[in-house]
């Protein structure tokens, strides 16, 4: 008989079929396999960390007028047809409700170690040469400019700059790439996170150098 692990992984390959690149199976078994790596170094649930791993984008709201509810119905079916016990489900629902960037404003008091660990692993695939191609890869997807000259986001740049430079991928680095090193939760995710960071600061060098052929 196969393992809920193995059924689970079935399950989601089937339902990211032809998803862009960027959110699909593969992203999803890096993910996995990266929240393993954290999870070994943690006391934690291991079943609620892969369980949480292989079922974080199986909706992303993103792909679904943000709605931001199927993800956690289809989760809890799912697992519910896997007779996995209630309490397993409710910690991994847990886990896909909370995972967000995009939401860190509403982040729940006490996160669960388990969601430290998922949301690191997440965060990881997001950062350094992966991380650049699935950036790349989503700008293309969504028709965006890869960058605007007249525009150069920072850091700490105005709101009005801001709104200027949103929407193109270069963007994308400094509302959301450049920051995830600082919001690494577990100490693995941190190690794991600097050289990612340093390798896309080394891309931007580049990236502006090579544009601006003088
Ligand atoms: P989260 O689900 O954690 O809020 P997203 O799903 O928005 O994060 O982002 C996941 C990845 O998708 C990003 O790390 C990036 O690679 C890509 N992405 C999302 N939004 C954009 C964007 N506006 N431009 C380029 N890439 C994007
Ligand atoms: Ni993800």
């Amino acid at each position: 008989m196969k393992s809920t692990i193995e059924n689970t992984v079935e399950f989601v390959k089937e339902k990211l079929e032809g998803a862009e690149a960027g959110h699909d199976w593969f992203h999803i078994e890096r993910v996995w396999k990266l929240a393993r790596k954290i999870a070994e170094t943690e006391d934690c649930d291991q079943e609620v960390v892969e369980l949480s791993a292989l079922l974080h984008d199986i909706a992303d709201p993103k792909f679904h007028n943000g709605d931001e509810t199927i993800a956690p119905r289809i989760s809890r079916e799912f697992l519910e047809s896997q007779n996995v016990p209630n309490e397993t489900i409710e910690k991994v629902l847990f886990v896909i409700e909370n995972i967000s960037f995009k939401n860190r404003g509403n982040a729940p008091v006490n996160p669960s170690l388990e969601l430290q660990i998922v949301q690191d692993a997440d965060r990881i695939d997001a950062i350094g040469a992966i991380g650049i191609a699935r950036t790349f890869n989503f700008g293309g997807f969504k028709n965006n400019p890869m960058y605007d000259p007249a525009v150069q986001p920072s850091l700490n740049m105005s709101k009005e700059e801001y709104k200027k430079s949103n929407g193109t991928t270069i963007n994308h680095f400094y509302e959301k790439l450049l920051l995830l090193k600082d919001l690494m939760n577990t100490e693995k995710g941190k190690k794991m996170a600097e050289e990612r960071h340093d390798y896309m600061l080394n891309f931007l060098d580049q990236f502006y150098k090579e544009w601006n052929v003088d």
